[in-house]
């Protein structure tokens, strides 16, 4: 198993990045602690509705089948984070955002790609998702990672009545990622 809590280095198109504080050419990817829990709950709040408060996110991170992956700059300011449990055989993705002004940038991939590895590394056969039908830029980068959609949820979005598509990647010890 890989060990948790080591920066991960993800190679990403960093270098082209026009914000102040550039990461480099690699972006490191490191597991967040329950120090992190303010600066999570920051972006959930801002990226989703509903949103887990900054306490559902202290106690989740102390739970040992609940993880957080973040990409942090150089002054330690939260840029994006992927949040997923880790059942027995199942990995259940439960949120992944970046920063707006950091889009398109590779950042959501090395993540995604980062719990993936955890998953495989940890036994799990598949890793399983939910995404809002309307949330093109998401499913996207799903695909592109290998998620197929294997299901549909009715309405499963309360507060506008929006389904839910599932999608899921097979994980074997050989996944190529
Ligand atoms: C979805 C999200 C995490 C993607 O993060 P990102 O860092 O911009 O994604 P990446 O730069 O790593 O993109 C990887 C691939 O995803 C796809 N993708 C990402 N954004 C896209 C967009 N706006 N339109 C189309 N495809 C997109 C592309 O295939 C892209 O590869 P490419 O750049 O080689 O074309 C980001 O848009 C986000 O935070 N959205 C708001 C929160 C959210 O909706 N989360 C999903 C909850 S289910």
């Amino acid at each position: 198993m890989k060990k948790t809590g080591q920066p991960t280095q993800t190679t990403a198109a960093a270098a082209s990045m026009g914000i102040s504080e550039p990461v480099g050419n690699v972006v490191s990817v490191t597991a967040l602690h329950e120090s992190d829990a303010t600066a999570v709950a920051a972006l959930e709040r801002e990226y989703f509705q509903p949103s887990w408060s900054e306490n559902q996110i202290r106690r989740a991170l102390g739970l040992r089948h609940f993880r957080i992956l973040g990409v942090k700059n150089a002054n330690g300011q939260l840029l994006a984070y992927i949040s997923f449990f880790q059942v027995l055989d199942e990995q259940e993705i439960v949120n992944i955002a970046v920063r707006s002004q950091w889009r398109r940038r590779g950042l959501g991939q090395a993540l995604l790609l980062a719990a993936i590895r955890e998953g495989t590394y940890s036994g799990a056969a598949r890793s399983l998702l939910e995404v809002r039908q309307s949330n093109i830029p998401a499913i996207a980068l799903y695909r592109k990672c290998g998620f197929s959609q294997i299901g549909v949820r009715k309405g499963y979005y309360t507060n506008n009545n929006e389904n839910a598509l599932v999608f899921e990647l097979k994980l074997t010890p050989a996944t190529q990622i």
